[in-house]
Protein backbone atom coordinates (compact mmCIF):
# COMPACT_ATOMS: atom_id res chain seq x y z
CA UNK A 1 0.00 0.00 0.00
CA UNK A 2 0.95 3.63 -0.82
CA UNK A 3 3.05 5.59 2.27
CA UNK A 4 1.01 8.45 3.21
CA UNK A 5 2.34 11.55 5.58
CA UNK A 6 -0.07 13.09 7.95
CA UNK A 7 0.78 16.83 9.27
CA UNK A 8 -1.08 17.91 11.97
CA UNK A 9 -0.72 20.92 14.08
CA UNK A 10 2.58 21.39 12.95
CA UNK A 11 4.37 24.74 14.07
CA UNK A 12 7.81 25.52 13.65
CA UNK A 13 9.84 28.56 14.09
CA UNK A 14 13.25 30.03 14.62
CA UNK A 15 13.98 31.08 17.77
CA UNK A 16 10.86 33.30 18.67
CA UNK A 17 9.60 33.53 15.39
CA UNK A 18 7.17 31.46 14.91
CA UNK A 19 7.35 30.65 10.79
CA UNK A 20 4.19 27.80 10.41
CA UNK A 21 1.69 27.79 12.89
CA UNK A 22 -0.74 24.47 13.68
CA UNK A 23 -0.43 23.47 9.79
CA UNK A 24 -2.84 20.65 9.07
CA UNK A 25 -2.45 19.19 6.22
CA UNK A 26 -4.64 15.92 4.72
CA UNK A 27 -2.65 13.20 4.44
CA UNK A 28 -0.28 13.08 1.47
CA UNK A 29 -0.33 9.81 -0.33
CA UNK A 30 3.26 8.15 -2.26
CA UNK A 31 2.53 6.92 -5.83
CA UNK A 32 3.04 10.67 -7.02
CA UNK A 33 4.55 14.20 -6.49
CA UNK A 34 3.26 16.70 -4.43
CA UNK A 35 3.73 20.44 -5.22
CA UNK A 36 4.36 23.32 -2.63
CA UNK A 37 4.36 26.24 -4.05
CA UNK A 38 4.34 29.86 -2.67
CA UNK A 39 5.74 33.20 -2.43
CA UNK A 40 8.81 33.94 -1.31
CA UNK A 41 9.44 33.43 2.53
CA UNK A 42 6.25 31.48 2.76
CA UNK A 43 7.47 28.48 5.04
CA UNK A 44 8.25 26.54 2.14
CA UNK A 45 12.17 25.63 2.94
CA UNK A 46 11.16 25.46 6.53
CA UNK A 47 8.40 23.10 5.98
CA UNK A 48 10.93 21.00 4.26
CA UNK A 49 13.55 20.87 6.77
CA UNK A 50 10.65 20.25 9.28
CA UNK A 51 9.21 17.36 7.51
CA UNK A 52 13.23 16.12 7.20
CA UNK A 53 13.75 16.78 11.07
CA UNK A 54 16.40 19.73 10.56
CA UNK A 55 14.46 22.15 12.84
CA UNK A 56 12.75 21.41 15.89
CA UNK A 57 9.11 21.16 15.95
CA UNK A 58 5.64 20.94 17.47
CA UNK A 59 3.16 19.12 16.64
CA UNK A 60 2.70 15.64 14.75
CA UNK A 61 4.36 14.78 11.25
CA UNK A 62 3.26 10.53 11.41
CA UNK A 63 4.26 8.23 8.72
CA UNK A 64 2.00 5.66 8.87
CA UNK A 65 2.22 4.58 12.06
CA UNK A 66 5.75 5.95 12.93
CA UNK A 67 5.80 9.29 14.54
CA UNK A 68 8.41 11.11 12.86
CA UNK A 69 8.95 14.11 15.47
CA UNK A 70 10.12 12.14 18.42
CA UNK A 71 12.80 10.42 16.25
CA UNK A 72 17.00 11.41 15.68
CA UNK A 73 18.41 12.96 13.18
CA UNK A 74 19.54 9.39 11.97
CA UNK A 75 15.43 7.73 12.97
CA UNK A 76 14.50 10.45 10.14
CA UNK A 77 17.15 9.85 7.48
CA UNK A 78 16.24 6.40 7.53
CA UNK A 79 12.24 7.44 6.15
CA UNK A 80 13.31 10.93 4.57
CA UNK A 81 15.68 12.31 2.50
CA UNK A 82 16.45 16.42 1.72
CA UNK A 83 17.76 18.20 -1.05
CA UNK A 84 18.18 21.72 0.26
CA UNK A 85 18.16 24.30 -2.32
CA UNK A 86 21.66 25.53 -1.63
CA UNK A 87 24.05 23.25 -1.97
CA UNK A 88 27.29 23.46 -0.07
CA UNK A 89 29.16 21.18 -2.02
CA UNK A 90 33.39 22.17 -1.40
CA UNK A 91 34.19 18.43 -1.18
CA UNK A 92 37.01 16.92 -2.17
CA UNK A 93 34.73 13.73 -3.75
CA UNK A 94 33.87 12.84 -7.25
CA UNK A 95 30.25 12.78 -7.94
CA UNK A 96 30.44 8.62 -8.27
CA UNK A 97 32.17 8.76 -4.75
CA UNK A 98 29.32 11.65 -3.26
CA UNK A 99 26.48 9.55 -4.52
CA UNK A 100 28.10 6.02 -3.23
CA UNK A 101 28.73 7.45 0.13
CA UNK A 102 25.15 8.98 0.29
CA UNK A 103 24.05 5.40 -0.22
CA UNK A 104 26.48 4.05 2.48
CA UNK A 105 25.27 6.99 4.92
CA UNK A 106 21.60 5.58 4.66
CA UNK A 107 23.36 1.92 6.06
CA UNK A 108 21.41 -0.68 4.52
CA UNK A 109 23.16 -4.05 5.25
CA UNK A 110 21.99 -5.71 2.94
CA UNK A 111 23.84 -4.15 0.06
CA UNK A 112 26.88 -5.37 -0.59
CA UNK A 113 30.07 -3.12 -2.22
CA UNK A 114 29.16 -4.19 -6.16
CA UNK A 115 25.84 -3.56 -5.05
CA UNK A 116 26.20 -0.54 -3.53
CA UNK A 117 28.33 0.79 -6.70
CA UNK A 118 25.92 -0.93 -9.51
CA UNK A 119 22.56 1.09 -7.87
CA UNK A 120 25.23 4.32 -7.22
CA UNK A 121 25.85 4.02 -11.13
CA UNK A 122 22.38 3.07 -12.05
CA UNK A 123 21.51 6.55 -10.71
CA UNK A 124 23.76 8.47 -12.51
CA UNK A 125 22.77 7.06 -15.57
CA UNK A 126 19.28 7.43 -14.94
CA UNK A 127 20.13 11.25 -14.50
CA UNK A 128 22.13 11.41 -17.68
CA UNK A 129 25.50 12.28 -15.74
CA UNK A 130 27.02 9.04 -15.70
CA UNK A 131 29.80 11.14 -18.14
CA UNK A 132 30.35 13.51 -14.76
CA UNK A 133 30.78 10.04 -12.35
CA UNK A 134 35.04 10.69 -12.22
CA UNK A 135 34.57 14.66 -11.95
CA UNK A 136 34.72 16.37 -8.90
CA UNK A 137 32.31 18.23 -7.45
CA UNK A 138 33.96 21.34 -7.06
CA UNK A 139 34.56 21.56 -10.65
CA UNK A 140 30.74 21.05 -11.92
CA UNK A 141 28.81 24.08 -13.28
CA UNK A 142 25.60 24.62 -10.90
CA UNK A 143 23.21 22.98 -12.91
CA UNK A 144 25.54 19.83 -13.10
CA UNK A 145 25.75 20.31 -8.91
CA UNK A 146 22.39 20.01 -8.53
CA UNK A 147 21.98 16.89 -10.75
CA UNK A 148 24.99 15.45 -8.80
CA UNK A 149 22.72 16.57 -5.48
CA UNK A 150 19.76 14.95 -6.47
CA UNK A 151 21.89 11.32 -7.29
CA UNK A 152 22.58 11.57 -3.83
CA UNK A 153 19.19 12.40 -2.79
CA UNK A 154 17.52 9.37 -4.59
CA UNK A 155 20.13 6.84 -4.76
CA UNK A 156 18.94 6.05 -1.56
CA UNK A 157 16.10 5.14 -2.13
CA UNK A 158 13.71 6.83 0.51
CA UNK A 159 10.00 6.32 1.40
CA UNK A 160 9.67 10.27 1.07
CA UNK A 161 11.66 12.24 -1.22
CA UNK A 162 11.58 15.96 -0.60
CA UNK A 163 13.31 18.39 -3.18
CA UNK A 164 13.52 22.31 -2.30
CA UNK A 165 13.83 23.97 -6.18
CA UNK A 166 15.77 21.43 -7.43
CA UNK A 167 15.55 22.52 -11.03
CA UNK A 168 16.44 26.17 -10.42
CA UNK A 169 19.87 26.23 -12.51
CA UNK A 170 18.97 23.66 -14.88
CA UNK A 171 18.59 24.49 -18.30
CA UNK A 172 14.74 23.34 -19.91
CA UNK A 173 15.65 20.20 -21.32
CA UNK A 174 17.30 19.02 -18.21
CA UNK A 175 14.33 20.65 -16.00
CA UNK A 176 12.07 18.75 -17.89
CA UNK A 177 14.42 15.26 -17.49
CA UNK A 178 13.92 15.83 -14.06
CA UNK A 179 10.09 16.32 -13.84
CA UNK A 180 9.78 13.18 -15.38
CA UNK A 181 12.63 11.41 -13.66
CA UNK A 182 10.77 12.55 -10.17
CA UNK A 183 7.36 11.69 -11.15
CA UNK A 184 8.31 7.77 -12.78
CA UNK A 185 10.01 7.14 -9.19
CA UNK A 186 7.17 8.71 -7.06
CA UNK A 187 4.74 5.70 -9.16
CA UNK A 188 7.50 3.25 -9.70
CA UNK A 189 8.53 2.97 -6.18
CA UNK A 190 5.23 3.97 -4.33
CA UNK A 191 7.29 6.87 -3.01
CA UNK A 192 5.82 10.34 -1.47
CA UNK A 193 7.43 13.21 -3.36
CA UNK A 194 7.54 16.62 -2.07
CA UNK A 195 9.02 19.28 -4.63
CA UNK A 196 8.96 23.01 -4.19
CA UNK A 197 8.69 24.57 -7.87
CA UNK A 198 8.36 28.19 -8.78
CA UNK A 199 7.06 27.16 -12.49
CA UNK A 200 3.52 26.73 -11.70
CA UNK A 201 2.39 25.52 -15.03
CA UNK A 202 5.64 22.91 -14.37
CA UNK A 203 3.76 22.34 -11.17
CA UNK A 204 0.39 21.31 -12.21
CA UNK A 205 2.11 19.31 -14.90
CA UNK A 206 3.45 17.27 -13.16
CA UNK A 207 1.90 17.33 -9.74
CA UNK A 208 -0.86 15.56 -9.05
CA UNK A 209 -1.66 17.32 -6.18
CA UNK A 210 -0.57 21.28 -5.48
CA UNK A 211 -0.68 23.13 -1.51
CA UNK A 212 0.10 26.75 -1.83
CA UNK A 213 1.68 27.98 0.99
CA UNK A 214 1.30 31.95 2.36
CA UNK A 215 2.94 33.38 5.23
CA UNK A 216 3.35 29.28 7.16
CA UNK A 217 -0.14 28.95 6.16
CA UNK A 218 -2.06 26.54 3.78
CA UNK A 219 -4.00 29.08 1.18
CA UNK A 220 -4.74 26.59 -1.83
CA UNK A 221 -4.42 22.73 -1.38
CA UNK A 222 -5.72 20.18 -4.05
CA UNK A 223 -5.44 19.10 -7.58
CA UNK A 224 -3.79 21.34 -10.00
CA UNK A 225 -7.15 22.71 -11.49
CA UNK A 226 -8.63 23.20 -8.24
CA UNK A 227 -5.22 24.83 -6.65
CA UNK A 228 -4.41 26.74 -9.04
CA UNK A 229 -7.16 29.61 -9.76
CA UNK A 230 -7.07 33.60 -10.97
CA UNK A 231 -8.17 34.10 -7.54
CA UNK A 232 -5.65 32.64 -5.49
CA UNK A 233 -2.58 33.69 -7.90
CA UNK A 234 -3.83 37.36 -7.23
CA UNK A 235 -4.17 36.82 -3.33
CA UNK A 236 -0.73 34.84 -2.94
CA UNK A 237 1.41 36.46 -5.04
CA UNK A 238 -0.83 39.91 -5.82
CA UNK A 239 -0.50 39.37 -10.10
CA UNK A 240 -3.46 39.22 -12.14
CA UNK A 241 -3.55 36.19 -14.27
CA UNK A 242 -5.16 34.31 -16.44
CA UNK A 243 -5.50 30.17 -16.34
CA UNK A 244 -6.04 28.93 -18.84
CA UNK A 245 -5.70 24.95 -21.07
CA UNK A 246 -3.18 24.18 -23.70
CA UNK A 247 -4.29 22.03 -26.67
CA UNK A 248 -3.05 18.99 -24.58
CA UNK A 249 -5.30 19.88 -21.56
CA UNK A 250 -2.38 21.14 -19.47
CA UNK A 251 -2.39 24.46 -17.71
CA UNK A 252 -1.03 27.27 -18.38
CA UNK A 253 -0.65 30.73 -16.37
CA UNK A 254 -0.42 33.86 -18.19
CA UNK A 255 0.26 36.45 -15.65
CA UNK A 256 -0.65 39.85 -17.18
CA UNK A 257 0.52 42.48 -14.16
CA UNK A 258 1.22 42.40 -10.72
CA UNK A 259 -1.24 44.20 -8.68
N1 LIG B 1 17.72 29.99 9.87
C1 LIG B 1 16.77 30.94 9.97
N2 LIG B 1 16.74 31.77 11.05
C2 LIG B 1 15.79 32.73 11.17
N3 LIG B 1 14.82 32.95 10.28
C3 LIG B 1 14.80 32.17 9.18
C4 LIG B 1 15.77 31.13 8.97
N4 LIG B 1 15.49 30.51 7.80
C5 LIG B 1 14.40 31.15 7.30
N5 LIG B 1 13.99 32.13 8.13
C6 LIG B 1 12.81 33.02 7.91
O1 LIG B 1 11.65 32.19 7.79
C7 LIG B 1 10.77 32.70 6.80
C8 LIG B 1 10.46 31.60 5.83
O2 LIG B 1 11.63 31.27 5.12
P1 LIG B 1 11.72 30.03 4.13
O3 LIG B 1 11.10 28.86 4.78
O4 LIG B 1 13.12 29.91 3.69
O5 LIG B 1 10.77 30.53 2.94
P2 LIG B 1 10.64 30.02 1.43
O6 LIG B 1 11.40 28.77 1.29
O7 LIG B 1 9.15 29.85 1.24
O8 LIG B 1 11.14 31.13 0.57
C9 LIG B 1 11.46 33.92 6.20
O9 LIG B 1 10.91 35.07 6.75
C10 LIG B 1 12.92 33.76 6.61
O10 LIG B 1 13.52 35.01 6.79
MG1 LIG C 1 13.00 28.24 0.09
Amino acid sequence: MAPRLAIEGLSVGYGRRRIIEDLTLPAISGGGVTALIGPNAAGKTTLLRALAGLVPARGSIRLDDTELTGLSVAGHARHVTYMPQALPQRVALTVFEATLSALMSARDETLSTAGAQARAFATLERLGIADLALRGLDELSGGQRQLASLAQSIVREPTVLLLDEPTSALDIHHQMRVMQLVEELARERSIIVIIVLHDIAQAARYARRIVVLERGAVAADGPPGAAITPETLARVYRVEARVERCSQGFLQVIVDRAV
